[in-house]
């Protein structure tokens, strides 16, 4: 952990080195909290997205995990795309693997494809459309009742969206490992104890844990419904990075974990002298080869323009 100190000084030099290089530090919510400090914008992977697609920066920093980095680059080819902890992946992204999903394109080849953002660059040039968790209901309502959809990989957010559309899809067998690790007693336990709490799931959650839930709702989903709602007591279930943006954003209001074993490894990899590094080297660089590309762009554009 470094000292307070510490972290005023790297920050200080990251500032410093952005303007130097018109960079911007994007931060997913489940990052360090003084990683989220240094950031120009914190947000969900829906709002990353649509701000790496946005910015006039010439380089971003992507504090998050490699997919995410990757949809900047295929969004912002012209773009340098810096991810400062390269080993920072995504175990679910590598549940759905591009052979196996062109063998199940084939069982079913009238299918509609869905991919979950959380996918490589070459499995979204396979899907006809992304989703996030803040859109994944509106993105499966959007599409034809006469096609059968195949949703990869989150098994759960599949279920989730199939409870809310009424849609019934082939899912994949990926899932988080960290959100699947809460159970519904770990859920229960805590309810327990904090009885007038209102309870905030993700939808990477068990199925049985998310019908618990007060709310279910992408990260920024819960920030939004956590401002809004006179509530003063919420329990989260998801990534404890998030903690840092409820108690700043809401001061006057308390969180608790739903687990504080909710910790995903390759969210918490980032660290600020990584980020520094990374702007003073111009190194890791992700990039995406054009053929891949054209292809998940398509893919990436047709969730951007659900509304
Ligand atoms: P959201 O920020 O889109 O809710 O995503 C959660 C997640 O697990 C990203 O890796
Ligand atoms: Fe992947 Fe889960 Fe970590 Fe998000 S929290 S990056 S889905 S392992």
């Amino acid at each position: 952990m470094p000292t307070a100190a510490e972290i005023k000084q790297l920050t200080d030099e990251i500032i410093k080195l952005k303007q130097e290089r018109n960079a911007i530090i994007l931060s997913h919510v489940y990052q360090r909290p003084e990683v989220q400090e240094a950031a120009d914008f914190v947000g969900d992977s829906l709002e990353l997205s649509r701000k790496a697609a946005g910015t006039k920066a010439d380089v971003i920093v992507f504090c998050g995990v490699h997919f995410m980095a990757e949809s900047a680059s295929i969004l912002s080819p012209q773009k340098t795309v810096l991810l400062p902890e390269e080993d920072a992946g995504c175990p679910m992204a590598d549940m759905v693997t591009v052979e196996a999903l062109r063998a199940k394109k084939t069982e079913v080849p009238e299918a509609v494809v869905v991919c979950y953002v959380n996918t490589s660059a070459e499995v979204k040039a396979e899907c006809d459309i992304a989703c996030t968790s803040a859109n994944a209901v509106k993105v499966v309502a959007s599409l034809p009742q006469d096609r059968p959809i195949i949703f990869v990989p989150d098994k759960n957010l599949g279920a989730y969206v199939t409870s809310q559309t009424g849609r019934e899809m082939i899912l994949w067998e990926g899932y988080c490992n960290t959100h699947h690790r809460l159970t519904a007693d770990m859920v229960r336990a805590v309810k327990d104890s904090h009885p007038g709490a209102l309870l905030l799931v993700h939808p990477e959650c068990l199925p049985e844990v998310v019908n618990m839930a007060d709310h279910v709702a992408s990260t920024t989903g819960m920030l939004r419904y956590a401002g809004e709602n006179p509530a003063t007591e919420y329990i989260v279930a998801t990534e404890m990075g998030i903690l840092h943006q409820f108690s700043k954003r809401y001061p006057g209001k308390t969180f608790y974990p739903a687990s504080n074993k909710l910790v995903c490894p390759n969210m918490k990899a980032t660290t600020l002298d990584k980020v520094l590094t990374a702007l003073q080297t111009l190194e890791p660089r992700v990039t995406v080869p054009e053929d891949i590309r054209a292809r998940a762009l398509q893919c990436l554009e047709r969730m951007l323009a659900v509304q």
